[in-house]
């Protein structure tokens, strides 16, 4: 691991949602661990008149609700130590004079990170505003800024984000962040890939069917109506998380672990992603709505009576797509993509089906039809790695039954890290790897943007699908195949 600088790390929008639950207790688990440099700083910026005392009363309640094993009073002082509240209001240019003078004080490290936890609105004119007080210049130190998704509403406007803070910052300033990356598992995809070599051989259009990427919810807008009505599960999901899995599962090997080699191969697949032409959106995506239902025992409501969402709305909370990769390992391998709010459980899995056998064997058995293997890569909440295989039940009989082959990535006695821990660590090292560079951007806006334009022509019907149920029975009609079919567990299927 690279030993990080001293630096300052500088939270806009510190009183806000993902500061509580994501930000203020990664920093603060990184200090657990011993992981933060040493005269690391801290500097939490929000709109409240807030004084010192308050902010760390704030902070002791947003690490109580989340921390593990309980809040350690040693590292929380220090914790609390490196802190400090400064009241500023991201459009005023004053408060980023304040800032500045702040920061010049000595005990604040010259290397800074600022964390753009605000909204996406806000993102270039705050770039803009920082620069104007010379926070971005690295004459003295590096300066980094981290910007959350959503980067952009659709192509046109991602550019447009870039062209105007591409003015202030170059690439190697800009992390952008898609959590998901962060997570173990979902690195743990990259290990699975390269440090094994009994798969590769397999892994391509000639053993794969088909591949299915699902990350399905229980929750549904709950208060996010005022966001979530303008983006959509397909914006909100499947352009940015979904579609980083299907680049990890389906690239080729980087010539090193190295930021741009690891980039490179995930742009050169989004590129070789096969256009969706406009005409045709219907037969590659679909999208619904939740309608009321019963979720973990509970009635809830559809979408459209939520607080805040306007009754005319067509945005959807299920969005589902087939893509094909046109490339020589995948040429004509369907990869279907879903993702919902309020479905029957809180999941996301990579699901890889291979190829029937060429020739059905066993046929004078009693076994009808052997079943494919499939690969299951559990992201969440269950974390595994099972390859199912068609074995012989003992007996006399030549009777089968699937078994799984299990290479779990966790251990009972190890504990779960969060994405944003290893994300803000990152920043701090200097290791953009698991961030996204513009083009990668650029190029999962590309495909998902007809979509977009159609659908936000389409505006007299979106089905339903009840919550607490599997989505929509229409978006069968993605599949190419009759035999193929959204899996929904991880554990072996009954019967075909
Ligand atoms: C966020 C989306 O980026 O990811 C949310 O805006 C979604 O709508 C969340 O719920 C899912 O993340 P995770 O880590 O809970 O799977």
């Amino acid at each position: 691991m690279k030993k990080a600088e001293a630096c300052t790390y500088v939270i806009y929008g510190a009183t806000g949602n993902l500061s509580r639950v994501k930000l203020m207790p990664a920093l603060y688990h990184l200090d657990v661990e011993n992981l933060l440099p040493e005269g690391c700083k801290i500097v939490a910026l929000g709109r409240r008149e807030w004084d010192q005392q308050k902010w760390r009363s704030e902070v002791r309640d947003m690490l109580e609700a989340k921390v593990r094993n309980g809040l350690d009073e040693s590292v929380f002082e220090r914790f609390c130590n490196r802190m400090h509240y400064h009241k500023g209001d991201i459009s005023q240019p004053e408060s980023y004079q304040q800032l500045a003078e702040l920061l010049a004080q000595n005990q604040y490290p010259k290397n800074r990170a600022f964390y753009l936890a605000i909204s996406p609105a806000d993102f270039a004119t705050t770039v803009e505003l920082l620069s104007g007080v010379n926070l971005l210049s690295e004459d003295s130190g590096w300066s980094r800024v981290i910007i959350e998704k959503p980067f952009g509403y659709d192509l046109q406007s991602s550019q447009s984000l870039q062209r105007c803070i591409g003015k202030y910052l170059n690439e190697e300033q800009i992390y952008r962040i898609d959590h998901y990356l962060g997570k173990g598992t979902v690195q743990n995809l990259l290990v699975f890939r390269f440090a094994n070599t009994m798969l590769e051989p397999l892994w391509n259009r000639n053993y794969i069917d088909h591949i299915q990427i699902t990350h399905s919810e229980e929750f549904g807008i709950g208060t996010r109506a005022q966001y979530y009505d303008g983006s959509g599960a397909l914006r909100d999901m499947l352009q940015s998380h979904l579609l980083q899995l299907l680049t990890l599962v389906t690239m080729e090997p980087p010539a090193s672990m190295d930021a741009e080699a690891l980039r490179d191969e995930k742009v050169k697949v989004l590129k070789s992603i096969r256009p969706i032409p406009k005409e045709a959106v219907n037969a590659y995506a679909y999208r619904a709505q939740y309608t009321s239902g019963v979720v973990d025992g509970e009635n809830v409501k559809g979408y459209l009576q939520e607080d805040n969402v306007p009754e005319s709305s067509v945005t959807e909370t299920y969005a589902a797509m087939k893509l094909y990769i046109d490339n020589w390992r995948w040429k004509d391998v369907p990869i279907y993509m879903r993702t919902g709010k309020r479905m029957a459980a809180a999941q996301s899995t990579i699901s890889i089906c291979f190829k029937q056998p060429p020739l059905q064997f066993f046929r004078d058995t009693h076994i009808e039809a052997t079943r494919p293997n499939w690969l299951l890569l559990g992201i969440q909440p269950e974390e595994c790695i099972r390859m199912e295989m068609t074995v012989k039940e003992p007996g006399l009989e030549m009777k089968t039954r699937v078994t799984s082959l299990d290479a779990s990535y966790r251990q009972d006695d190890e504990h779960n890290i969060d994405a944003y821990e290893d994300l803000l660590l990152d920043v701090i090292e200097g290791d953009r790897s698991l961030f996204l560079r513009s083009d990668e951007v650029e190029c999962a806006w590309r495909i998902v943007d007809p979509v977009l334009q159609r659908w936000a022509q389409d505006r007299d019907y979106v089905s339903g699908y009840p919550a607490g149920s599997w989505g929509p029975e229409g978006c069968q009609r993605l599949f190419d195949k009759e035999s193929h079919a959204w899996r929904y567990s991880l554990q072996p299927k009954e019967k075909d």
